[in-house]
């Protein structure tokens, strides 16, 4: 039987879960054992070499802009003004998208971290005055990074384009320098023997060649963990967990107006979305899923697969995941 379990910010401590059963896949099903205290992910990996350890920022929601951005603040100025005070999640005191940023790559330094991950929503909408400020802060700042999209990074409000092409398109134009070369849709990094396959879901969906990425990834049987801006369905979930999610499409989407972005589709996910969710779960050496978006730390477990949302990074939240 699937176990599931969910826990908020509020409730997140001292939880300790260990090993699952699968649900009916014959491979092997790599051990699972973790515990969760606030944001430390502390995962026991079989066959680990040495300990690791990586941090996981997601929804930092940045919006310095210059004279540059004048031509575009129709298109920008809610979302500029929408985090220009945040309220940190552990000590309840003002603070700042930027403020918060520095902090955490200031913990990353001090940890030692191997890798850290920018999941997603790290901008507000694609100015470029904040990119150039976090490049700098993150050559800065030294450590390893891997950047992919939220559903915020390359929209600009209004902009009368389908999403896939409005992401194309500012992922090219502003984003391009935190992507160093990868593909701006699918990418991995290896920390000692663990992979971490990053995929943009910051359209809902998932497209075949993400798919077929996955699946190559996953295939070596080595443990990994997927990371990805939106959270996958788990039942039970609104469709903020909506990669996947069976009610997601038009019918559901209560922010397109306010957004001012495409309605979801009619017809609700496509089949290939529906097909990388299946496979996610049906993965036996997948130890986790990181993900952020919902703006509330959390916890699921579906199908024996951990999938811990990150508290939003402008209120101070992260995720470090300490594989030992
Ligand atoms: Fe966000």
């Amino acid at each position: 039987m699937d176990r599931r379990t969910f826990i908020t910010s509020a409730s997140l401590g001292a939880l300790a879960i260990g090993r699952f059963p699968s649900s009916g896949n014959n491979a092997k099903v790599i051990q699972r054992d973790f515990s969760l205290t606030g944001p430390r992910f502390r995962y026991t990996v079989p066959g680990l070499a040495r300990p690791g350890n990586v941090l996981f920022i997601s929804d930092t929601h940045l919006w310095r802009t210059d004279e540059r951005e004048d031509a575009y603040r129709q298109y920008s100025d809610r979302m500029a003004g929408a985090y220009n005070q945040t309220q940190h999640v552990i000590t309840h005191e003002h603070t700042t998208p930027e403020e918060s940023f520095e902090a955490s790559l200031a913990y990353g330094r001090e940890k030692g971290v191997d890798l850290v991950v920018l999941g997603g929503d790290i901008f507000s909408f694609p100015s470029e005055a904040a990119i150039e400020w976090t490049v700098a802060r993150l050559e800065a700042a030294g450590l390893p990074y891997v950047y992919t999209a939220g559903n915020h990074d390359w929209h600009y409000e209004g902009m009368a384009s389908p999403v896939a092409e409005l992401r194309e398109k500012w992922s090219a134009r502003r984003l391009r320098p935190l992507y160093r070369g990868d593909d701006p849709l699918m990418s991995y990094r290896d920390v000692n023997g663990v992979r971490f396959i990053v995929l943009d879901n910051s359209t809902y969906e998932i497209t075949p060649e993400q798919l077929e990425f996955f699946r190559i990834h996953v295939r070596s049987g080595g443990p990994c963990f997927l990371v990805v801006h939106i959270p996958l369905y788990t039942p039970g979930r609104p469709v903020s967990f909506g990669c996947g999610h069976p009610e997601w499409g038009a019918a559901s989407d209560r922010n397109h107006e306010i957004e001012r972005r495409e309605r979801w589709p009619e017809g609700g996910h496509t089949s290939t979305t529906l097909a990388f969710h299946e496979a996610v779960f049906d993965t036996p050496n997948l130890l986790g899923i990181l993900a952020g978006h919902t703006h509330t730390a959390s916890l699921d477990l579906f199908r024996g697969i951990p999938q811990v949302v990150a508290s939003p990074n402008a209120s101070g939240g992260y995720i470090h995941l300490e594989l030992v």
